[in-house]
């Protein structure tokens, strides 16, 4: 019979993993679908340390698919709440009532068919295939461009088309076509724990004769990246209208970053702006038809920061206690703080709140 020999790098590999790599993950070695596909979205979202947390949590709420599809679209959302970028949280809901609609519960058992999933891309396709039912596809990803990118010494920008179609090819030339589960979740530990962007651990790593990166003494240089990301600068001022002790809250709409959640009345402005009496005058007195002698008090907070991919979001939070509700909100959801975690907001509106509501502590309270 002919084998294919692992090339030189798969050797090296699939040998660390089995006599270094020491990663518990709660996920590995999975070989059901939906918990594999439910940690891979997770984790598309967010690092291990954090991930594993909300993996667990899913599941205990959600043991199987079925459990997920029947939920209510809120709890599911406060369950993701932290992770963020809430398409995703989207796309597992419709992609889990979908899978039980459509196929009775049953993932698709080929590459292509688990393609066809909302928020399925070729790399949770490739990993869900490999490592439920060890279908020869390889993980692409960042991660994996940045080891063959120095194993190879290969200077090509990472994110060029070119660049882009010589790893993609180093990708599937390596990958053990018969064990490719345990080589996909090797190389993305190796790439985490080893092989890492800043920190790489050359003095351990047993590929450090055959690196040509490590040989060269290249592994800081590598991988080369032609851009980096430009954020886009974003600052916005929440309003908490505070009437006796009830606080105003909004959904967001789709559109935009955060959609879906919930926050305070917001006014985005270009830059920095100065909370004084014209800024209040032109942005709430004027537009809610609020009188100036309704306001009780008008607290500003601190600036907030959130990074997001590609925007810097900073935040203020202004308390603005009244002695009525205004009308134009007479008829819109107001909620007690102790019926806040009701409720999935961004995560640097819960930060502003986890601190205004530690009572006494920073003298800023709700
Ligand atoms: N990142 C994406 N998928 C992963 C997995 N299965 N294990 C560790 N990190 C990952």
């Amino acid at each position: 019979i002919f084998v294919l020999m692992p090339s030189p790098f798969t050797h090296l590999l699939l040998n660390w993993n089995q006599n270094e790599n020491h990663r518990p993950m709660p996920w590995k070695g999975e070989k059901d679908p939906y918990k594999i596909w439910l940690s891979e979205i997770i984790l598309q979202q967010t690092r291990v340390e954090q991930g594993w947390a909300y993996y667990e949590k899913f599941l205990k709420n959600f043991p199987t698919i079925f459990q997920l599809a029947a939920a209510k679209d809120e709890k599911v959302f406060k369950l993701w709440e932290g992770l963020g970028y809430y398409n995703r949280c989207k796309n597992l809901l419709f992609t889990a009532r979908h899978i039980v609609k459509e196929f009775k519960g049953k993932f698709p058992n080929s590459y292509e068919g688990l393609l066809l999933l909302k928020g399925v891309g070729p790399y949770t396709a490739s990993a869900i295939a490999s490592f439920a039912y060890n279908l020869p596809h390889a993980v692409v990803d960042g991660n994996v461009f940045r080891v063959f990118s120095r194993f190879y010494g290969i200077a090509t920008p990472i994110d060029t088309k070119e660049g882009i179609e010589i790893f993609n090819k180093i990708a599937f030339e390596n990958l053990s076509t018969t064990q490719a589960g345990i080589y996909n979740q090797a190389l993305m530990d190796f790439g985490a724990t080893i092989c890492k962007p800043m920190a790489a651990q050359c003095p351990s790593c047993i590929m450090q004769k055959k690196c040509k990166a490590f040989t060269q003494n290249q592994v800081n240089l590598l991988p080369v990246k032609l851009k980096s990301i430009q954020k886009k600068n974003r600052f916005f001022d929440f309003f908490i209208f505070k009437y006796e002790d009830q606080f105003l809250i909004q959904k967001r709409g789709d559109g935009d970053i955060w959609s879906n959640l919930f926050q305070f009345y917001l006014i985005e402005n270009e830059r920095v702006a100065a909370i004084d009496k014209k800024y209040i005058q032109k942005f709430i007195l004027e537009p809610l038809a609020i009188a100036t002698k309704n306001i009780i008090s008008l607290l500003p907070s601190a600036v907030y920061k959130q990074t997001l991919t590609h925007q810097q979001i900073k935040a203020r939070f202004i308390i603005i206690q009244l002695d009525k509700k205004p009308a134009l909100f007479a008829k819109a959801l107001w909620v007690k703080k102790e019926g806040f975690k009701k409720y999935p907001f961004p995560k640097i509106v819960n930060d502003f709140l986890k601190m205004a509501l530690a009572k006494g502590k920073s003298g800023f309270s709700l």
